[in-house]
């Protein structure tokens, strides 16, 4: 069993929180704070019993110097001082001198975050290639490091994996939450079990695909990735995205499991993905040449329930239709109102699904709502974390 902060003598220690406040920022302000809120818990256990608590996060891809800007996490720290009832002092450095003073000047139960790892990345790409110096130089600051960045727990970079290697080390309860709530996924899940996959792209998904196929009664397929499949059904999907070198993985896996992957019957279509546009409804083999589907149709959603009524789990990534958008968001919406309406343990994972089920209110009718995106993708393929498998063992 992997240690935790609870395994640790705070008192008096620096105490490193890398915590995962990639969070979408427009002009200042936060739109969705409820990857901060799911890191309170660590941080006042840490405050609780006397740390001096330093938190780390990345923000973005930081390509350019413009991007420091736009990525800067002082909106969180001044939004995480509000949460916390504390000031969170910031520190707009990643390195040097003036982060150094200001975490000799900490005094236990103060808070102080560091600006957005990823600036490093402008220098060589530091954080993201896991520059061993700069893991080094960021695990100098404190004496124990607890990973609570579930989010980034499929990444080897500098502030998870590089700080680990170089710290006494454990996971926070956020962390171990998601892995606890997620193994009920994989491990022994409650029958019947479906899963809804949507999103773009079916290359994203092929892991998951293959590692729960097996273990899942049916696997439902809606958004952008359905038409992947659709053509390798033989149907004409006019414009809608496609990502031909998929196709005979398609192809192939239909032909392999019939019964379990279920594909919409009709689709909401435009011919251009924008508000206000003209919308059609039509059977999958209806579709025209110059439209393309941004949503499954209210037949599929009637399909779609009969297999999640009575299930007893329900996993589901990525939206089934364009629900930024008002004309292509009932698929998601409804499907939303199906999966809490069931007596299932339901988990949604995925930021953009994630980002579904706060818009649209359904955040606390669901089980559980994963932090992660790619993160919690890569856990149920079963493929290594490298920043939990770092973690010390009890
Ligand atoms: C996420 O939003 O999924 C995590 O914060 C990881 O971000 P990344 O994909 O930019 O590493």
């Amino acid at each position: 069993m992997k240690k935790t902060i609870k395994d640790y003598d705070l008192s008096g220690k620096k105490v490193i929180i890398r915590c995962d406040f990639n969070v979408p920022i427009e002009n200042g302000s936060i739109k969705d704070e409820s990857r901060l809120k799911a890191s309170l818990k660590t941080i006042r256990y840490a405050r609780k019993n006397n740390a001096k608590v330093i938190l780390m996060s990345h923000l973005g891809r930081v390509k350019t110097e413009e991007d420091k800007q736009k990525y800067t996490l002082k909106p969180v720290a001044e939004r995480l001082s509000v949460l916390l009832r504390k000031k969170v002092t910031f520190v707009n450095q990643t390195r040097g001198k003036e982060l150094e003073e200001a975490i000799s000047k900490m005094k236990n139960k103060d808070v102080l975050l560091i600006e957005n790892t990823r600036f490093e990345d402008l220098d060589g790409k530091k954080e993201s290639n896991n520059d061993k110096d700069l893991g080094k130089y960021w695990a100098s600051l404190g004496d124990i490091f607890i990973n609570d960045a579930f989010g980034t727990i499929h990444r080897s970079h500098a502030s998870n994996l590089g700080i680990a290697s170089n710290l006494p080390n454990g996971l926070g309860f956020l962390t171990k939450d998601e892995i606890k709530k997620l193994t009920k996924l994989t491990d022994k899940p409650k029958k019947p079990y479906t899963i809804i996959l949507g999103g773009a792209k079916v290359s994203d998904k092929i892991g998951v695909i293959s590692n729960l196929i097996n273990r899942a009664d049916y696997i439902l397929i809606g958004g952008g990735m359905a038409f992947t499949f659709l053509k390798a059904a033989g149907f004409n999907i006019g414009s809608s995205i496609c990502e031909k070198e998929k196709i005979s993985y398609c192809r192939e896996i239909l032909d392999k499991y019939p019964d379990k992957l279920i594909l919409p019957i009709d689709i909401i279509t435009a011919t251009e993905m924008k508000e206000n546009v003209k919308t059609h409804e039509r059977f999958i083999n209806e579709i025209e040449e110059d439209e393309m589907g941004l949503d499954i149709g209210p037949k599929t959603l009637e399909v779609f329930k009969q297999y999640l009524d009575d299930c007893k789990t329900i996993f589901w990534n990525g939206p089934v239709g364009c629900f930024e958008i008002q004309e292509f968001e009932n698929g998601t919406k409804k499907l939303l109102d199906i999966i809490t309406n069931t007596k299932a343990y339901t988990v949604v994972g995925g930021g953009d699904t994630a980002r579904a089920a706060v818009t649209f209110n359904y955040q606390d009718k669901i089980s559980h709502v994963s932090t992660g995106g790619g993160a919690s993708l890569a856990f149920l393929e079963g493929t290594k974390l490298p920043a939990l498998n770092i973690i010390d063992e009890k």
